[in-house]
């Protein structure tokens, strides 16, 4: 299922190693100013170059076709330049452990292109700008809080910690946090369609993400109710604290919607991994060729931000 939302849609299309990737958005009112420059800035933070980040190296130039006037799309696309036809030959024979390819050649019969891979998070970025501008002044901010479990504003450890990473031929995880404020009472639709369960379906669609936790999150289950309990100290229903994540019953309660995510270590890894080898029928000990971020978390907070806002755009609309 490549389409998400109800009224502020988007529909992801291409692949990591296929010509190009994108989106065609509906239901961006032709009246919202929009300019290639707009884009500029997350794709920016999404791009790779950094410590960390994998060597593929893209221009991420946004394409526009514009035909909100007409037929009410809003179509957005990317080449790829910077790809090897032969990367993921070999993952067809031998599946990476802890990637999609096993899945994908029993459900497919074949790697579709590289559809499982980071690179359609860029398309998924386009559309939070788009949807950023739809729902402001509410306002979505995610920031890295941990890589391979070192707080990231020491900058110092972090950077270790990546250096032995990249010389181990290993990878790391790490956990994004994202605030969203100017939120609405009201927003969420229970049961089905409750405040949580349209977030967490948008961010369990970017790959990689391994969990996802509401204001307290998991600590809740080790607290009192009276310490987990949001003391109401207004007629507008703010709170002396956010236990539950600007959350209650499903539907936004006025305070900001606060959560983390944690975002799993990259499954190709350099260093020697036992997995079956289909061609051979033996079992190896594989090195994943080619190119790949170390810890792709890094990359992960202006997506977080896009599927966010994509959410928000589709229940303020
Ligand atoms: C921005 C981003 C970049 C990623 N880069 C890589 C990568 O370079 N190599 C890799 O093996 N996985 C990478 N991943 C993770 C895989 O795409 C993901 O693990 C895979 O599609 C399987 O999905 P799952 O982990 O949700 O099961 C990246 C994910 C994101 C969000």
């Amino acid at each position: 299922m490549d389409r998400f939302g109800h009224h502020f849609t988007l529909e992801i299309f291409g692949a990591s190693h296929a010509p190009n990737v994108g989106v065609t958005l509906r239901g961006v009112p032709a009246s919202l100013p929009l300019v290639p420059d707009d884009f500029i800035a997350d794709i920016l933070r999404r791009k790779s170059g950094a410590k960390g980040t994998t060597p593929r190296i893209e221009a991420d130039l946004p394409e526009i076709d514009d035909r909100r006037a007409s037929d009410g799309t809003l179509t957005i696309t990317f080449a790829n330049r910077n790809y090897r036809d032969g990367d993921y030959r070999d993952f067809t024979a031998i599946p990476r452990p802890g990637h999609a390819d096993f899945v994908a050649l029993a459900k497919y019969g074949s790697l579709r292109n590289g559809w499982f891979s980071g690179r359609m998070t860029l398309p998924l970025v386009a559309a939070g700008v788009v949807a950023k501008k739809l729902i402001a002044p509410l306002r979505v901010e995610a920031r890295l809080l941990e890589v391979g479990g070192v707080d990231f504003s020491d900058t110092a450890a972090v950077e270790q910690r990546l250096d032995a990473a990249i010389r181990e031929g290993d990878s790391l995880g790490g956990i994004i946090e994202c605030c969203c404020t100017g939120v609405p009472v009201g927003l969420g639709e229970p049961f089905f369609d409750s405040m949580e369960s349209l977030l967490s379906h948008a961010l369990f669609s970017i790959p990689g993400i391994r969990g996802v936790e509401f204001g307290d999150g998991f600590a809740a289950a080790r607290m009192t109710g009276s310490r987990h309990n949001d003391p109401i100290i207004d007629a507008a229903g703010h709170t002396a604290r956010n236990g539950a994540g600007g959350i209650n019953g499903g539907i936004t309660n006025g305070n900001p919607v606060v959560f983390r995510i944690a975002a799993k270590p990259t499954p190709s890894i350099r260093k020697p991994q036992r997995t079956f080898d289909f061609a051979q029928g033996t079992l190896v000990d594989y090195t994943v060729p080619g190119r790949h971020d170390v810890c792709f978390a890094l990359r992960v907070p202006p997506v977080v931000e896009a599927v966010t806002a994509c959410v928000f755009a589709d229940l303020l609309l």
